[in-house]
């Protein structure tokens, strides 16, 4: 086995060369019995894809905390999230999920990604200084969930602690019975909340997401009342922390990149194109995880039925097999966007990759064209969270 660290502060600093050893040496390396780890962009790939590995979230619960936890709400309610199925269960809730979320075009989108940006901005532009993750990249994807259900701006403060109650009880190591309870409380006033806007809705239907979930078919099929508030907490939860660590690392990136960030500056119709580089290079979700459903041979190794793959997608997103020079960010690199795999891959491919661009575009290109002269404190030796599955920053002190 080999002797690696994945919880060493120089790994969360820079995991990437930790990375390369492992695809070479050992891709797809035995972390603990029972548990795998590909960082190999083809190996990655393929699982991704492999109708043979899904999902079994309870399963994996019950192993950490014992059988009784299951029964807990936020272990329930976190179940009842499309990303932890399997089909058929998980076509029939993402056809009718998706229906609702794609209903709102691009532009319209852009629009609001753009107003609540612009709102953030306005509130810190006097100061001269901020911390960008706190003020803005936060605060930004909630109030565009928010905006999208048509939910109060004071309730998106109480949904963005919620949220990183909730996140945690996908964290790979055990949690505290405390950070159970959090999570628990976090189920129950998400579900009391939704619930009662449900009612509503139903009495007067609006434009919004809830209303669209609530009218959301297929043939006969509808969405039921606990799986459009387990679908809404969902998307609070992944297009939350996700989206906020991609803005900072984004910032990180390209300021430790000057000669990049300078043409970006010179021409922001290159946007689209940084954030593509952006996330290939820093991509904030570093781990999927997948069960085998049975023996699957990956190159020189067995995953056996019931083990866990952590399909590492930092890593593969830095395979030189697939990226020429791949520790190196540019912008203009010639490889497709469609050959990173910062959303994922297959059934589960992130249903708000769409929303996710478009938030990440819409902020930059406001942060450089409201405060050309903005910087950025310590970029040679961030504050990086120490997780392996989100990589993302504490804080990112800026100053104009
Ligand atoms: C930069 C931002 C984002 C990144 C890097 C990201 C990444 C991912 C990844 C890797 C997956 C697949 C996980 C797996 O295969 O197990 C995923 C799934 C998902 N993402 Fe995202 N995501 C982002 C933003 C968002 C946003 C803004 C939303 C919606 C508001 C969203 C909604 C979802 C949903 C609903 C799924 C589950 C899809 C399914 O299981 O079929 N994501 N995301």
């Amino acid at each position: 086995m080999l002797n690696i660290n994945l919880n060493s502060p120089a790994f969360f600093a820079d995991p990437y060369p930790l990375y390369a050893r492992l695809r070479n040496d050992a891709p797809v390396c035995p972390l603990m019995p029972g548990i795998w780890l590909a960082t190999r962009h083809e190996d990655a790939n393929r699982i991704l894809r492999d109708p043979g590995f899904g999902k079994d979230f309870l399963a994996g619960v019950a192993r950490r905390y014992g059988t009784d936890t299951v029964k807990e709400p936020a272990f329930q309610m976190v179940n009842r999230f499309m990303l932890l199925m399997n089909p058929p269960e998980h076509t029939r809730l993402r056809t009718l999920v998706s229906k609702a979320f794609g209903v709102k075009q691009a532009p319209e989108l852009r629009h609001l990604a753009q107003r609540e940006a612009n709102r953030l901005v306005d509130g810190f532009i006097e100061q001269g200084r901020t911390d960008l993750v706190k003020t803005f990249a936060y605060p930004l994807p909630v109030r565009v969930i928010c905006a999208l259900l048509d939910i109060r701006l004071e309730d998106s403060l109480r949904f963005q602690e919620e949220t990183q109650a909730l996140v945690k009880v996908f964290e790979l190591s055990p949690i505290s019975p405390a950070e159970i309870e959090a999570a628990n409380r976090a189920a129950r006033d998400f579900d009391d909340y939704f619930r009662t806007v449900c009612r509503k809705r139903r009495k007067n239907p609006g434009t919004d997401l809830i209303s669209l979930l609530l009218q959301a078919e297929e043939g006969e099929d509808r969405l039921n009342e606990d799986e459009i508030i387990a679908s809404v907490a969902l998307l609070f939860l992944v297009g939350h922390e996700t989206t906020a660590n991609m803005l900072g690392n984004a910032l990180l990136t390209l300021f430790r990149h000057p000669d990049q960030l300078a043409l970006l500056k010179e021409n922001l119709s290159l946007l689209p194109q940084v954030v593509n580089e952006c996330l290939r290079y820093e991509t904030s979700v570093h781990i999927a995880a997948r069960v085998a459903m049975r023996d699957i041979a990956i190159g020189a190794v067995t995953v056996k039925q019931g083990e866990t793959v952590y399909i590492n997608l930092g890593a593969a997103n830095r395979d030189p097999e697939v990226f020429s020079n791949p520790d190196r960010f540019l912008i203009e690199r010639p490889e497709l966007a469609s050959k990173t795999l910062p959303f994922g891959g297959g059934i589960h491919y992130c249903l708000g990759a769409r929303l996710a661009r478009i938030e990440l575009e819409t902020a930059l290109g406001i942060l450089f064209r409201r405060l050309p002269q903005l910087q950025l404190e310590n970029i040679d030796n961030p504050s990086w969270k120490p997780t392996l599955t989100i990589r993302g920053l504490d804080y990112l002190e800026a100053y104009w």
